[in-house]
């Protein structure tokens, strides 16, 4: 375990400004990290059962050093977490904890843990100290940083929530070792994301140091701290999305109807897969309203195929429901108006941009071509 000075990236947001740390062998030093920021608090830890088991024992001796006094919430792994019957378990044990609005809220797992955590946090005595300690890739390089924290409703995902900025993120590398490869590979696919939508140079170095961003060596940190400084760009631009922050649902509005479709079944598919194939077919799409070269959309979907991540419609195991009603579940997530879309659309590696008036029929004549398309490539 090697804990060389870790890389920071700063969130620039005026007074509540806050660092990410990233690096391996960081959840020693958490104790130290937290207490030099927020000194003289305690704090509850909210993890899930997977995390806990392989990594709590640590985070605990180290909040110990820092002389941090802590109590433990574990909760079962998975999507179901976010529901209010988990956010009242949380409120209700930090309560019990006798924590402050000046103590904190530790977040210590992957973007299930940390939507939940920081929603606590946003609400608990109107707004409590909180910390990110993400532990799966898609929490370090995407869902720990910006302050977007909730839960899902019966009615759909990420329905209600605050925004909540951390005080501190700290994203230990190493702790990626115990993430099971197909959750590091969704993870992957949001790394992928910030070269296609406008950093063509990453994903270019992608291409040709993915084995070793796998593998955890330095190109792993680099690549997660690469990723950190695009979503800290965007957030410091526009935290509260009203404009280019929703340039990071590239792939997001395909993804969520294929989410939607497999009925948020993660033995189909996981939120990080389903962005996966949005992208191919977001790249696709664009070629096809001759917007991007067709060589593009092939280099996104070769690339994807490299790492092992599904690319197309016919990758989900199972049946599918037909394009019309792929289409109808993209307008039940989106506004529309008059038969026009809002789409991420792109012209070309890293050139993406907010199209606000795709028509619905196109979308739908392009779901059609590739659904059948794609059943008929379909392993029998
Ligand atoms: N707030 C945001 O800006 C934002 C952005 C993107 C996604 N999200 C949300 O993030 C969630 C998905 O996050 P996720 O993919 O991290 O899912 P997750 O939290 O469910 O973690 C995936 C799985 O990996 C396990 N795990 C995590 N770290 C581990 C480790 N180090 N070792 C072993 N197992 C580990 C977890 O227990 C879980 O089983 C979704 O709910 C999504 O809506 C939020």
């Amino acid at each position: 375990m090697s804990i060389d000075a870790p890389v920071v990236v700063e969130v620039g947001l005026g007074d509540r400004t806050y660092d990410i740390l990233i690096g391996s062998g960081l959840l020693a030093r958490a104790g130290a990290e937290i207490a030099r920021r927020l000194p003289g608090t305690r704090a509850a830890v909210v993890t899930d059962a997977n995390v806990a088991a392989a990594h709590l024992a640590a985070l605990q001796a180290s909040l110990e050093t820092g002389g941090i006094q802590t109590a433990v919430i574990t909760l079962p792994p998975g999507e179901k977490t976010k529901s209010f019957a988990r956010l009242e378990e949380v409120v209700d044990g930090v309560l019990a904890a006798k924590l402050e609005r000046g103590d904190i809220v530790i977040a210590f797992g992957g973007g299930v843990i940390g939507d939940l955590a920081g929603f606590a946090a946003g609400i608990v005595r109107r707004g409590m100290n909180f910390v990110q300690i993400p532990t799966s890739l898609l929490a370090q390089v995407d869902s720990s940083v910006g302050g977007k924290t909730g839960i899902n409703s019966p009615r759909g995902k990420n329905l209600v929530g605050v925004f909540h900025q951390p005080k501190l993120v700290l994203a230990d590398t190493g702790v990626l070792d115990t993430l099971p490869i197909r959750e590091f590979r969704a993870g992957y696919a949001e790394l992928a994301k910030y070269g296609l939508i406008d950093r063509p140079e990453f994903f270019a170095w992608l291409e040709k140091n993915w084995v070793q961003v796998f593998a955890g060596g330095p190109e792993r940190a680099q690549a997660i701290a690469e990723a950190c400084r695009a979503k800290a760009d965007v957030v410091a631009r526009d935290e509260f999305e009203t404009g280019d922050r929703a340039l990071l649902n590239l792939g997001h509005t395909f993804g969520h109807a294929l989410e939607a479709a497999t009925q948020y079944d993660g033995s189909r598919l996981v939120h990080g897969e389903g962005v996966a194939i949005g992208m191919a077919l977001a790249y696709r799409f664009s070629s096809r309203l001759n917007l991007a070269s067709p060589d593009d959309a092939a280099r996104v979907e070769s690339h994807l195929r490299a790492v092992g991540l599904p690319w197309r419609i016919a990758d989900i195991p199972g049946e599918l429901p037909d394009a019309e009603a792929l289409l109808a579940f993209i307008t039940q997530d989106k506004k529309v108006s008059r038969g026009a879309l809002t789409f991420i659309l792109t012209r070309g590696i890293g050139q993406a941009f907010i199209a606000k008036d795709v028509p619905a029929s196109e979308v739908l004549s392009f779901l059609t071509e590739n659904h059948s398309d794609q059943q008929k490539m379909r392993p029998r």
